[in-house]
Formats: structure tokens, sequence, C-alpha cells
């Protein structure tokens, strides 16, 4: 059974696909704490709904970034937290937690990366004109959505889509692979061999189009 540790900013609904995927026992796994740096954010109400420990840690209240992820990581560490999964966490993962954490924190972003990293991926997306776009699920490394990939899926983006649109269709898309990348993780499939991810078993399944689930 493989111990999470979920990092939200927001709504959450990443951080609902996963608690989905482990209630009807597609992912081994538990989720032992939500950290969120927004009081408001609606993850915590989901956290709750699920018993699951909700932790607000706010950089403001740290001397300095290195503070703030050093308490980050103690706190995941202090939970058992073998995985750090981002889901829709809005900041820049610190020194202190990627040295804790290396190549076990996940991160989704809402763009075929390398393109449109950084924040609205999809309104960069859509405002540049690109025909197909997606979501990526990537390890974590100290730069801004560089880390090795570990899973894609594509979706069309058409001439008249808003950014509204466009993030609509990539979300499904998101729900899908994020549970598959800790699975795959989950599964002792994944290792990481510089920049590249490599997927035991099953290469073809690291590039989605129709996820499967
Ligand atoms: C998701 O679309 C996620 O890919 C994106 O924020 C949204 C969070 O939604 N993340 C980033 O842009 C990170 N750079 P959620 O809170 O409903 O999971």
């Amino acid at each position: 059974m493989l111990t999470l540790g979920v990092l939200a900013s927001g709504r959450g609904s990443n951080f609902q696909s996963i608690i989905d995927s482990i209630e009807s026992g597609y992912l081994k796994a538990t989720v032992s704490v939500l950290i969120t740096d927004k009081s408001d954010a609606y993850a915590v109400e989901r956290a709750k709904k699920h018993n699951i420990e909700a932790l607000v840690l706010k950089p403001k209240d740290f001397a300095d970034r290195n503070a703030y992820y050093s308490q980050v990581a103690g706190a995941l560490k202090k939970r058992g937290v073998e995985l750090v999964i981002l889901a829709g966490f809005m900041r820049v993962a610190g020194k202190p937690l990627i040295d804790e954490y290396r190549n076990k924190i996940m991160n989704i972003h809402p763009a075929l990366l390398p393109s449109f990293p950084g924040l609205h991926g999809q309104k960069q997306a859509v405002d540049y004109g690109v025909k197909i776009s997606g979501c990526t699920v990537h390890f974590v490394d100290e730069g801004m959505d560089t880390g090795p990939i570990i899973v894609q899926a594509a979706v069309p983006a058409y001439h008249d889509d808003t950014e509204e649109t466009l993030s609509e269709r990539i979300l499904l898309q998101e729900h899908k692979v994020f549970p598959y990348a800790i699975r795959l993780y989950s599964e002792g499939r994944l290792s990481v061999e510089g920049r590249k991810v490599i997927v035991r078993g099953d290469m073809k399944n690291s590039c989605i189009i129709n996820p499967p689930l």
C-alpha cells in the first residue's frame, strides 16, 4: 500500500480523482495528508469529506522559501508519505522538498510539455493556436515544469476554443492520467534515466490518446 501526500491550492478536482481511484480499488494507495497553501481551497472540503487530514501551511508565515519547504517536507515525512502529489499546487516546489523526495514528487500540468509551462497553460495553447493540446504528468525537479515526463494525454484544440472549453477537455484527461501514473509508480514500473522515464511492461501506455482505464 503506497502512502500519498497531496499538495493542492484550489478546487482539488484532481485530488478528488485520486480519492475516487483509491475508493474504487483502481489505486492501491492511501492519502495520509492534504497540504494546502490556501485556507479557503475547496480541496480542504474534499479532504474533510473523506476523513483525510488537511494541513494549511502558508508561505507568508515562514521566514523564506527554504523554511517553508523544510516544514512541508517534514510534515510529509512525519506522516509516512512515500510519494508526493502536486494536484493543482500553484507554486514551484522548493529545494528542501525536492531533496527529500527526489523523483518521488509528481506534478500534473495542463499542456503538452515542454510547450506552455507555468501558469495558464491552456490559455497559452489557445493563444498560440495549436491544434493538439493535452496534459502531462512529470516528476518534479528544480525547474518550472521541467522534470522527466511520465505520461501525456492528447486532446484536440479547435480554432473556436476558449481557455474554458479547452481546459474542460483537458481536465477530463487529467482525471484519468494522474491516477494512471500513480498506479504505474505503485506497481514499481517507473524508473528515471537522465531526462527519460522508463515505463516497464507497457511502453505504449505512456503516450495516451484514449487513456486505458
Ligand atoms: C489543473 O488543470 C492542473 O493541471 C493545473 O491546475 C488545475 C487544478 O485543478 N495545474 C497547473 O496549472 C500547475 N502549473 P484542480 O484543483 O481541480 O485539480
